[in-house]
């Protein structure tokens, strides 16, 4: 469902398992569990350049978890009225983007790995990835709310 009026404050950290032994440690993730919707698709970001920022966009509809797996990235969410900038640094803590939200992933550390699960399959319609365009959805949305 399209849903513009989420702000930056509904967009919380969530912190997965860690089953630890002295062999190593185990996140593990499940649908609709430790992940608040029905994962539909699963991807990864990496071998990213020094200094290149991912992103500069909003979707519709679609909901998503950030989590890096491995290394360090800042992401920086807009919802048009109040920004937050959330440091991803440990493989068990995700960060969960509610639809309608602006961001950039900045700061990769060399060697990071961005895991991103996410509500629905790939739809390049479900993209904004023009800010002037964001704002009004999210001016729309606020009126009709008011
Ligand atoms: P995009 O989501 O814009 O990347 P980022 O926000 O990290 O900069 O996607 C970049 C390209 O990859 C774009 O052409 C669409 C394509 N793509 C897919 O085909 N499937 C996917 O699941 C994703 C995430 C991207």
């Amino acid at each position: 469902m399209v849903n513009n009026s989420n702000t930056v404050f509904d967009c919380p950290i969530i912190h997965f398992p860690k089953i630890q032994n002295r062999s190593g440690t185990i996140t593990p993730i499940q649908n609709e569990l430790e992940v608040p919707f029905a994962i539909q698709r699963v991807y990864y970001l990496y071998d990213v350049p020094g200094g290149e920022s991912r992103g500069a966009h909003a979707h519709r509809e679609l909901e998503q978890v950030i989590v890096a797996v491995s290394g360090s990235f800042d992401v920086t969410i807009d919802d048009g009225r109040n920004k937050k900038t959330v440091s991803l640094n440990r493989p068990y803590f995700g960060l969960h983007l509610k639809p309608g939200m602006w961001r950039e992933l900045s700061n990769f550390s060399s060697g990071a790995i961005c895991l991103v699960l996410a509500s629905m399959l790939y739809k390049e319609s479900d993209y904004i990835r023009d800010y002037e365009e964001f704002k009004i959805f999210k001016s729309d949305l606020i009126q009709r709310f008011l």
